[in-house]
């Protein structure tokens, strides 16, 4: 069965090199006929190239969705009518709620994925920085991966099937809500949370808002949102954050995916997160 995947960035790209791997064949969609060419290079010298065939604009069975969340909706509405009842949709991005607006077909299983590996992309090159722990899962916790997520998972290092995704989705999502703003609108790295008391400030009004709301949503919810936040913040001192990368490249950001999600749902249980609302209002969605 072939996988269609949306989103040939680096982690796309990498993602369609495990669906090589484990012989599952994999085209862009989207973006015509025309192959793509990539040779992807890893730390330890290894390399694979990569052919990715063009769109046949054919019945969308098996889909994985890495484009960045903010173009998603955008991307995914004009394929809705190749989308099969019952698709396997595998998503990989940062935020939640990306596919919220848009009138997808009945029982897809939606696979939802989360990573921390890296690679970036110099023309054809694609250069893996590091594969690390991938989580994936359905939103309903089952305990068994569909039968194409079984066979891709031998294929891809660090990758296991997680039951508690959306805990993972959301410990990650009220992370994000915190570090990313704040070094956005600051413009400045990751670390720079820690050792200046005005973003400390900041980002601890943006943690506690975050952990009444998911009290809300799940009374077991672990809270301590500053801490986990300011101790990602602490080992990731000298990255760009993705919505900063975003700000600097003059594109939209994730912020409607990320403290926009959270207002949704606070709107909802008629709550008000002023923190959250000051962030989504200053920053390009
Ligand atoms: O979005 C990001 O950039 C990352 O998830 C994180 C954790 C903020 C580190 O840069």
């Amino acid at each position: 069965m072939t996988w269609y995947l949306l989103g040939a960035g680096n982690i796309g790209t990498l993602v369609a090199s495990y669906l090589a791997r484990a012989g599952q064949p994999v085209r862009r969609v989207g973006r015509g006929p025309a192959p793509l060419q990539r040779n992807l290079l890893w730390p330890d010298g290894r390399h694979q190239a990569l052919t990715l065939a063009g769109d046949d604009g054919g019945l969308i069975q098996r889909l994985v969705i890495t484009t960045k969340a903010q173009d998603t909706a955008d991307a995914l509405r004009p394929l809705l009518p190749r989308l099969a009842n019952g698709a396997l949709l595998l998503r990989l991005q940062n935020g939640l709620g990306s596919l919220d607006a848009l009138p997808l077909p009945e029982g897809l299983q939606q696979v939802e994925g989360l990573t921390t590996s890296g690679a970036w992309r110099d023309g054809a090159q694609v250069q893996v920085v590091a594969e690390n722990d991938t989580l994936l899962g359905l939103a309903q916790g089952d305990p068994e991966p569909p039968a194409d997520i079984a066979a891709l998972l031998p294929h891809w290092p660090g990758a296991r099937w997680c039951t508690d995704i959306r805990r993972q989705q959301w410990l990650k999502l009220s992370v994000n809500a915190v570090i990313n703003p704040i070094t956005a609108l600051n413009d400045c790295p990751n670390g720079a949370l820690c050792d200046d008391p005005a973003r400390q400030q900041q980002a601890r009004a943006l943690a506690d808002e975050a952990d009444a709301l998911f009290h809300r949503l799940d009374p077991d919810w672990p809270g301590d949102t500053y801490g986990r936040a300011l101790a990602v913040a602490r080992a990731t001192a000298a990255n760009m954050s993705s919505m900063r990368a975003d700000v600097r490249a003059g594109q939209r950001t994730e912020i409607a995916y990320i403290n926009g999600w959270l207002l949704r749902q606070a709107d909802q249980l008629g709550m008000s997160l002023p923190a959250h609302r000051l962030m989504v209002a200053a920053l390009p969605a």
